[in-house]
């Protein structure tokens, strides 16, 4: 069976469709039987907020997405409330400490807002965890079962950079709304008064007449790792994984006159799971991912790419929601090698300058695509858009003019 006919149970649940998705990440033929460790694709981004109640809010009301489930005090969980969230294929979780005691609220004094469980869906668990722990994986938490009406979900995780983990899911012999211990909640959900209904006071609603969907499939996840280290963690991928390393990006390809870095991307199979990682590279002055790293207090996940058929609509419909994007020098557009480089897109050159959206060309296509400023408070998490017409690469054309941007909000931050 070759690997990109399969689709994972949440994507046969869910928009987009098997050929909706190649196009919007990129996806590549993969034969699954000599896979020494079978990924089917994310099963969920994890995260530790400081206020879950509010950020299921801001991703409902700004993102556009739609609340699926919820798991709190309500429901017997008294360390922690969890929102699970989704836009088209993407699935986030997001946590937030309720007992002063949690080991969420730890990790977020160190750590701010950030991603502590990159989920990956897997077939086969016991198999993954086994392959993993005898090319040397840190196993923190051994394959058990998860049972409730719905049925049963096997997991188990392993340590990835930093404090980062991830979870290897199978969830086919499950049919709830996320995993046991959560209950069904949407956006929809409308409180019918004071009825005395405790059961409906937990899930945040989003309002009607919020956007619509503004994203459709998790297309990258980029880590962030310490100086010197970052080949050790590509043959982490390569030997624990059997993650293929995709691409290379160094020194001068992405070094401007302040920063520079060293990135390196490693994919499953299908190409569905792309992770980049970067490190710090020597340079005059501190690099962008010197400062995520010190501001992070460490390794961890820099920014999420997420995709998009309609990059237009997105930028506008989030920019008139007050999410702020990093600008582009108007000299990106003016570049008479810009469109040398990047000949016939979907939309006119005038149309991308006016949003500070970056295009990029390879040998498979091209690519638009634009960042979010951070969405924290600390210098750390940010969010990529990106709409792919055939292009497989991340933007390298882009790196430069991207950078000098970032250099310019380190400036004004006082931490260049
Ligand atoms: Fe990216």
């Amino acid at each position: 069976m070759s690997g990109s006919e399969t689709s994972t149970s949440w994507q046969r649940s869910a928009e987009p469709d098997l050929d909706q998705m190649r196009r919007l990440v990129g996806l590549v033929e993969h034969d699954t039987a000599a896979d020494p460790f079978p990924v089917s694709g994310w099963d969920a981004v994890v995260w530790s907020v400081g206020n879950a109640t509010q950020a299921a809010l801001f991703y409902q009301t700004v993102f556009g997405m739609e609340l699926l489930a919820y798991s709190g005090p309500e429901t017997g969980n008294r360390d922690h409330k969890a929102y699970v969230l989704r836009s088209g294929a993407v699935r986030f979780v997001l946590k937030g400490g309720v007992d002063p005691a949690s080991p969420l609220l730890r990790h977020h004094r160190r750590h701010g807002e950030g991603v502590i469980d990159i989920a990956l869906e897997v077939p086969d668990v016991d198999h993954c965890v086994a392959h993993a722990r005898a090319r040397g994986a840190t196993v923190v938490e051994e394959p058990h079962d998860l049972r409730d009406e719905h049925g049963t979900v096997r997991v188990a995780a392993i340590a990835t950079y930093g404090e980062t983990r991830h979870s290897l899911v199978d969830r086919s012999r499950y049919t709830g709304p996320y995993l046991p211990g959560y209950v069904s909640r949407t956006s929809d959900t409308r409180r019918t008064g004071d009825t005395g209904d405790t059961g409906d006071t937990s899930g945040q609603a989003r309002p009607a007449g919020g956007p619509g969907r503004l994203f459709q499939a998790l297309d990258h996840v980029v880590g962030n790792v310490e100086l010197g280290r970052l080949d050790e963690w590509v043959a982490f991928y390569n030997r624990v994984m059997g993650f293929t390393t995709m691409a290379e990006f160094v020194g001068g390809d992405v070094a401007t006159r302040y920063s520079a870095l060293m990135s390196k991307v490693v994919t499953n199979g299908n190409h569905r799971v792309k992770l980049p990682l970067n490190e710090p590279a020597v340079s005059a002055r501190r690099s962008q991912i010197d400062e995520y790293l010190d501001f992070y207090d460490g390794p961890g996940v820099q920014h999420l790419a997420l995709a998009t058929s309609d990059i237009i609509t997105t930028v506008d419909v989030l920019r008139a929601r007050g999410v702020e994007f990093l600008d582009t020098p108007d000299a990106y557009y003016r570049d008479p090698g810009l469109r040398a480089r990047v000949g016939e897109v979907r939309v006119p050159v005038e149309e991308l300058r006016t949003r500070g959206i970056l295009v990029d060309r390879d040998e498979d296509g091209y690519l638009l695509q634009i960042f979010t400023r951070p969405i924290g408070d600390r210098p750390t998490v940010f969010f990529e858009f990106i709409e792919r017409h055939g292009a497989l690469g991340f933007g390298v054309g882009n790196f430069r003019a991207l950078f000098e941007a970032i250099e310019r909000e380190q400036a004004r931050r006082g931490n260049l």
